[in-house]
């Protein structure tokens, strides 16, 4: 791989990644294999949204996760996945790539041989097991399109994506397995599946042994399968552009969008970007703790380490079951070298005592990570003294489902840090901060909206089967130029600190959470006329759900009682839950006459927020609002 070492060679092939970008991209490229090599390296605009990257090519990225490497007798025996189960009396199991490259096989072989086919879609619904990684690998073997929904999201959430995409297969567990408690993913996968006509089978697969019902139309035993299947399956010749999964985010407004990504430029950019930031030597063990449901398991997880023939670890469990020292305990034992995670596992860990991570050495620690929400100054300090014991960089990175790859990022013992900084955009990504008319901040040090000026090769092609709800998300607001969504601050030394959303998307423990869906779902309460939710800084999770609620005169009056408030709270959990899942229920909930509006009818969330977050220092103009006098009273019944 074409790896940066220093400091100024960064400097250098940045400038020629933005300079000289089709020549920095074929050479990043030729490092993979290809059946046919492309006839342009990119094409397309923020303008007309035609993005292609390595147009022409033919490729396939499971034979460069896996064929590529077995050619090499050594890589071939080196462990590709090392699996951590829940419990920690059950022994792990190991995957040399070889071991990787014969299931994988046979999986694609199970899928043809239940119908499935190139361009069709295939929705994982699974726990944190082998089986989930080893299947998406063989989606794209066989040119099928993945599409992961994360165990933790309910009936509806999951059938609503599989109608979305129209998935002819779904891939289940009978049971998920998280800390004690049982998933019952296939009882979830029933009830989906009774609202999807697209799905025609459904293959499960034997984890917790739990009860299930067996509707043996539909339902097929992934093990039994894997037994008939042959371990050798030609990988699907698959255009540079062909579509490689969907995974679902949410958004400020409306339902989930399926970002779709495709195959090259995805390919090239994670690997690159997977080999930039971490810097891994040959023997060291790699592990990223997110689950495969989120862009940070596909990416990071999954196809980064394995395109760069690293060891990944998977763990099914939680990271305070049996104890708050699991994470450390599982790095002692594997002799994890780069350790991976989100902001709110450190400060859920921290808040858990000290004792558990002095209890462990850490000593095989040499790089530590953090992904999928700003990182507190406080937290990066404990994560940096505690855990990587002032001897590890820590890679604060920044990036999106929608970018695929990591954009913002130091580079692993290269680039000087700044607690809380992600620092310096990667090969390829031109990042600007633009103000609210969308004019160009120029001076080096500003704070503004943070935005890319052109495209790079990983990012999400379209919304699938809504292109136009593409450009009006992304491209509409400042057009010729993707928004982010987040703010940033920069320093004189060109460094970004990102500082959060700026939209009505809430980060809850690096899960983003529109705001309209949970309106929407607390609508359905018979006695909630009108919600309006916001984030509030909250100290594990980041940022916690507020909802502001107008009810029923019979709630409104008794508003002060705590019974009226717990009972009100737990129906609405019930419905948040049936409806999205448990990340999204309210923390707070508080009962309003009215909301603060415009003089056109628009809930002014600005107020929302600052109240919240108890800042009523710093309400600004109130009397442009139709209904000024509504802010006291939010004030004084603030629920804290
Ligand atoms: O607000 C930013 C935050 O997470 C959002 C993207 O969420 P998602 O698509 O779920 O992907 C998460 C994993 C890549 C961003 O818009 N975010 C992500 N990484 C960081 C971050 N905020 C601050 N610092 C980061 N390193």
């Amino acid at each position: 791989m074409s790896r940066i070492d220093d400091l100024k060679s960064y400097q250098q092939l940045y400038q020629k990644s933005l300079k000289e970008s089709e020549k920095y991209w074929k050479m990043v490229a030729s490092d993979f294999d290809w059946f046919k090599k492309w006839e342009k390296v990119s094409s397309g605009d923020f303008h007309n949204l035609e993005i292609k990257w390595f147009e022409g090519g033919k490729t396939n990225m499971s034979m460069n996760c896996l064929d590529r490497h077995i050619k090499d007798p050594e890589l071939a025996n080196k462990n590709a996945v090392i699996f951590v189960p829940n419990d920690p009396s059950e022994q792990k199991k190991e995957f040399t790539y070889k071991q990787l490259y014969e299931q994988v096989c046979r999986f694609s072989n199970v899928l043809k041989n239940n119908g499935i086919k190139k361009g069709d879609v295939v929705c994982f619904y699974m726990g944190m097991t082998p089986e989930l990684l080893i299947g998406i690998l063989a989606c794209t073997r066989v040119g099928a399109i993945h599409s992961v929904v994360f165990g933790g999201f309910s009936a509806k959430a999951l059938s609503g994506r599989i109608n979305d995409c129209q998935a002819k297969m779904i891939i289940t567990h009978d049971g998920g397995l998280r800390g004690q408690k049982v998933v019952p993913l296939k009882d979830i996968t029933d009830e989906a599946v009774k609202e999807c006509p697209s799905v025609s089978k459904v293959l499960v697969s034997k984890r917790a042994h739990n009860q299930i019902q067996f509707n043996s139309k539909l339902d097929v035993w992934l093990e039994e399968e894997m037994q008939k299947a042959d371990t050798k399956c030609d990988p699907e010749i698959m255009d540079s552009e062909a579509p490689l999964f969907i995974l679902y985010t949410s958004g400020s407004t409306g339902k989930p969008k399926g970002l779709l990504h495709t195959t090259a430029g995805y390919m090239v950019n994670v690997a690159h970007t997977f080999d930039n930031v971490f810097q891994m030597e040959k023997d060291d063990i790699y592990w990223c703790t997110a689950d495969i449901g989120w862009i940070t398991g596909h990416s990071y997880l999954t196809y980064g380490p394995l395109l760069n023939g690293a060891t990944t670890v998977m763990f099914e469990g939680v990271p305070t079951w049996p104890d708050a020292g699991r994470f450390w305990q599982i790095v002692d034992e594997i002799k994890v070298t780069h350790f991976y995670t989100a902001p709110t596992a450190i400060r859920a860990l921290e808040a858990a005592g000290v004792e558990h991570v002095r209890k462990h050495k850490l000593d095989s620690l040499k790089v530590l990570g953090t992904v999928g929400e700003p990182i507190n100054e406080e937290a990066w300090e404990w994560y940096n003294e505690e855990v990587g014991k002032k001897r590890c960089p820590i890679v604060d990175t920044w990036w999106q489902t929608e970018t695929g790859a990591i954009m913002i990022s130091p580079l692993a013992h290269i680039t000087p840090l700044t607690p809380s900084c992600a620092t310096h955009p990667l090969p390829g990504i031109s990042p600007i901060l633009v103000d609210q008319e969308g004019k160009e901040i120029e001076e080096s040090v500003a704070e503004g909206n943070l935005c890319i000026t052109r495209p790079w090769p990983s990012m999400a092609r379209t919304i699938y089967g809504d292109h136009e709800r593409y450009r009006q998300t992304y491209f509409s607001t400042y057009p010729g130029l993707y928004f982010t969504g987040d703010g940033a601050k920069r320093f004189q030394n060109g460094h970004y600190r990102i500082t959060g959303r700026v939209d009505d998307v809430i980060n809850v423990s690096g899960h983003r959470i529109g705001t309209a869906e949970v309106e929407d779902a607390l609508d359905e309460h018979p006695k909630v006329y009108e919600s309006a939710v916001v984030g509030y800084p909250h100290d594990i999770k980041g940022q916690g759900i507020y909802a502001y609620l107008i009810c029923h005169k019979e709630i409104f009056d008794n508003k002060d009682k705590s019974e009226t408030i717990e009972k009100l709270k737990k129906e609405l959990d019930e419905i948040v839950i049936k409806m999205i899942g448990p990340i999204a229920k309210a923390d707070k909930i508080q009962i309003v006459s009215e909301l603060p509006k415009t003089r056109s009818g628009k809930i002014m969330r600005r107020i929302l927020r600052k109240i919240a977050a108890q800042e009523t220092d710093q309400l600004g103009d109130t009397s442009t609002l139709l209904n000024p006098e509504i802010v006291e009273e939010l004030i004084q019944g603030r629920s804290d």
